[in-house]
């Protein structure tokens, strides 16, 4: 078991350590300030799809509290702060006119990190698209796809030259599958058809945007981020490696190959048959425009089996309040496993976190269980800067307790705890962790230790 000390060594100098949060998840003033609905206030009225039948409508009310959030932020010590932009609240109907409050907001909290020494990441797309947009098809439409470009190139007018970096989406696997083949989140469709297609366009906007972005002068890095989790087998066996061996193409390689090596798996899209997506002439050359980093959201392994479903029994490893396993070691071989198939540029993990049952004691959130989980996957983080990973970052999911989309308010990921009846943040132990964490190593940059 690796303890707090052996951390700071393992990190370059220049490696980056932040937090990370979501427009959705934590701003609250649904309606306000001129901003328009997006799909997850939309999706949040239909009954029975939120686990406690939460919303947005106030979250964290981070909209009306961002110089306080702001300063909490810096109180963490840390260099970079990932957060997304509301499309809806910059231009409420995904097209034509923009919403200048929102844009003011978004502004002030560029301009506040910066003045607090903070840089800037900020995630074009993370989920929350424009209803107006979801009604004329929404990401299974191929117009959608130019519509994400303007609104990117419309950030960067704003604010591109006082931003660090520009992610274009937040984890397309989730938009696609979860949005349009489970339909357990917005927009609740259910079509393996619909779901490929929309991953294609996702994937798609993302590289034009890139382009675009570049010929408007971008001086921000430019990237995507991936959620992954380790594919194993089950047991040793062949079908078992088999399956895992789809599994894996399924999933993670479906948006990497692309990306990276211009081509999607050859037995997904066989496996897909008339689900297949469309594309078009050129479309794979333009989603594997050369980016400047990767993102990885790393939360658990994911295991394969050939015959039947997964039972609990079959997953042996203790879990997380989602039910997710805890297994760090699946975190450094993915990294290895991205390593051998691609040539990765600057990669960041940019979500990585733990929801689990937390009780206020006294005023304090004695989180042990958090900080384990971090400090365990940090560890295996650095286990693969060692391994010739070009690991440059590492961002907390999340700054805040939070809407956990389809979970509702009831799990919290947060290294500060809100409490919903007053909106009081208090920083947990795992916050002051990070914190103490953060100083020993940035202690290195001018001791050079
Ligand atoms: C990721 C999302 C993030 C958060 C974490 C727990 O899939 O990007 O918004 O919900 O999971």
């Amino acid at each position: 078991m690796p303890t707090t000390n052996d951390l700071p060594k393992m990190f370059p100098p220049q490696f980056a350590w932040g937090v990370a949060t979501s427009a959705f998840q934590i701003e609250g003033a649904a309606y306000e300030d001129g901003k328009g609905e997006s799909i997850w206030d939309t999706f949040c009225r239909e009954p029975g799809v939120i686990a406690d039948a939460s919303n947005g409508d106030v979250a964290c009310d981070h909209y009306h509290r961002l110089e306080s959030d702001l300063d909490l932020i810096a109180s963490l010590g840390v260099d970079l702060y990932r957060f997304s932009v509301s499309w809806p609240r910059v231009q409420p109907l995904g097209e034509g006119a923009w919403n200048e409050k929102g844009l003011q907001f978004y502004e002030r909290l560029v301009d506040g990190l910066i003045a607090r020494g903070i840089a800037p990441h900020l995630t074009l797309n993370h989920w929350d698209l424009p209803q107006a947009l979801q009604d004329k098809g929404g990401w299974n439409s191929r117009d959608t796809v130019h519509r994400f470009v303007d609104y990117a190139l419309g950030i960067q007018r704003r604010l591109g030259s006082r931003l660090a970096a520009i992610t274009t989406h937040n984890e397309p696997w989730v938009v696609a599958w979860l949005g349009h083949h489970e339909g357990t989140f917005a927009p609740g469709i259910k079509s393996r058809k619909i779901a490929t297609q929309v991953s294609h366009h996702l994937l798609l906007s993302h590289g034009l945007a890139l382009r675009a972005l570049r010929e408007a002068g971008a001086t921000a890095q430019l990237g995507i981020v991936l959620n992954m989790a380790h594919q194993m087998p089950l047991t040793d066996s062949a079908e078992d490696l088999a399956a895992c061996k789809l599994d894996d193409a399924r999933g993670r390689r479906w948006y990497a190959d692309p990306l990276f090596k211009g081509a999607y798996p050859a037995e997904v899209i066989a496996e897909l048959g008339d689900d297949a997506p469309v594309i078009e002439p050129g479309d794979m050359e333009i989603i594997a425009t050369p980016m400047d980093y990767l993102g990885i959201n790393y939360y658990s392994r994911a295991l394969s089996k050939a015959s039947g479903p997964l039972t609990e029994a079959d997953k042996p490893c203790p879990r997380t309040d989602m039910g997710w396993e805890i297994y760090p070691d699946g975190l450094r071989d993915l990294l290895l496993v991205l390593h051998d198939d691609y040539d990765l540029p600057a990669t960041y993990i940019t979500e990585n976190g733990g929801a689990f049952p937390d009780a206020t004691t006294d005023g304090r959130v004695h989180d042990a269980d958090r900080t384990d989980y971090l400090l365990t996957h940090i560890n295996a983080v650095g286990e693969a800067l060692a391994a010739g990973v070009p690991m440059a970052g590492y961002m907390v999911w999340s700054l805040m307790d939070n809407f956990e989309w389809a979970s509702g308010y009831a799990k919290r990921f947060g290294i500060v705890h809100v409490d919903y009846d007053t909106l009081e943040r208090t920083p947990k132990d795992s916050a002051l962790w990070y914190r103490d964490l953060v100083a020993a190593c940035r202690a290195r940059r001018t001791t050079g230790a």
